[in-house]
């Protein structure tokens, strides 16, 4: 690519969407990047505004202005919503519109996730042997659309099959950590993941770690710092390098570097709990089926087992150091920030306690 490049990025605001931004403000090569940012508020798009991106106001349910955000750019960092048709649709239709104008081919770097591979109903009663590699394209294929984020997945590769784009997708595990950097300090990105932290703020209500059946099912993790350096990773293989990054049907990068059991979790929660001086027994216990309801909408989800290897992750030279050890580190800070969340909220709420 010649001249400056125009980078679409949706989800700066995110937990890792942010992680992403930050890399790209502070990329050695920024001053060739022209950078356009979605925001949903009016506050988040005068923030990123004031960090320097070109920000735009709207959502993925503006989706002629998605066509045309995505008609403008070079490289679309999609990190909001892994599940959205329309919205990629739409994308999609805006990048083939660029290709047929200015004859060039726009990359697409989309986030789904490793949840493509749950086994759904596992309840948590064991683990399963089989291992996704990220090299094994013929294998990713056979995933039926039916699958988490999966439809998506399968309409991006289509798209990149036709050659008016080309698809790269990154499929994260638990992503956890709480990240830093100056998005964080100024409140404009969200600092919690999904899994994790939804796992503890189920726990300190129901006052003990909690995981679904036996806590058997196996998870692979990733930290958010080592995640947001493989999508630059990726950007700068497919500027400089594009042969080296597949794409389309085997453009699937995975990203992990361990993987834990949701028992070791729910056990890291328990512990952390008592640091805080919550008591609770030091074994997680399952989920009752009205646990389920409370604070899952009803769904077994994290009792199923996903299992992966990115291995073309790391042929592209990516080198994740943070392992297992870390992310079972990292569950403490969370119990901490949640339980101070939690307590400010009902101190406010109580104003007599
Ligand atoms: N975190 C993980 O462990 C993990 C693992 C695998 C896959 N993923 C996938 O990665 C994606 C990002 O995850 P995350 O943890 O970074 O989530 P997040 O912190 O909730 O960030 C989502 C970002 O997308 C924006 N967004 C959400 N819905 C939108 C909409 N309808 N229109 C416009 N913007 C929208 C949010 O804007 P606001 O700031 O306005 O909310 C925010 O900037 C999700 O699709 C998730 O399923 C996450």
């Amino acid at each position: 690519m010649t001249g400056k490049i125009n980078i679409l990025l949706l989800g700066a605001t995110g937990y890792i969407g942010g992680s992403i931004a930050l890399r790209l403000l502070d990329h050695p090569h920024a001053s060739k990047f022209n950078i356009t940012a979605l925001a949903r508020t009016p506050e988040k798009w005068e923030s990123l505004r004031c960090m320097g991106l070109n920000s735009v106001l709207g959502s993925f349910a503006d989706l002629l202005l998605l066509e045309g955000l995505a008609l403008e750019a070079d490289v679309v960092i999609q990190v909001a919503d892994a599940d959205n048709l329309a919205a990629m649709q739409a994308i999609l239709k805006g990048m083939r519109r660029h290709h047929t104008i200015r004859g060039s081919v726009p990359i697409l770097i989309h986030t789904s996730g490793a949840a493509v591979f749950a086994d759904l109903g596992a309840g948590g009663n064991f683990t399963e042997v089989h291992i996704y590699d990220d090299l094994r394209p013929d294998l990713i294929a056979e995933i039926p659309a039916t699958q988490p984020h999966r439809r998506v997945d399968m309409e991006l590769v289509e798209a990149d099959s036709e050659g008016f784009v080309k698809t790269y997708i990154v499929l994260p595990g638990v992503a956890y950590g709480l990240p830093s950097g100056r998005l964080v300090e100024k409140g404009i990105q969200n600092s919690h993941s999904i899994a994790i932290p939804s796992l503890v703020r189920a726990s300190l209500v129901r006052k003990r770690g909690g995981m679904v059946g036996m806590g058997n099912n196996v998870w692979p993790n990733v930290n958010v710092d080592d995640l947001a350096d493989l999508y630059i990773l990726l950007l700068n293989t497919i500027i400089v390098r594009p042969e080296y990054a597949a794409h389309g049907r085997d453009g699937f990068y995975f990203a992990e570097n361990g993987e834990h059991t949701m028992y070791q979790v729910g056990k890291a929660i328990c512990e952390g709990m008592n640091v805080m001086g919550v008591h609770s027994e030091l074994e997680p216990s399952a989920f009752t089926q009205e646990d389920l309801e409370n604070y899952f909408g009803g769904s077994d989800f994290l009792g199923s087992n996903c299992r992966c290897r990115g291995s073309r992750s790391r042929l592209l030279g990516w080198k994740p150091v943070k392992t297992t050890r870390d992310m079972l580190a990292s569950v403490m800070p969370e119990v901490e920030e949640t339980f101070l969340i939690q307590h400010m909220f009902l101190s406010h709420s109580h104003p007599d306690t």
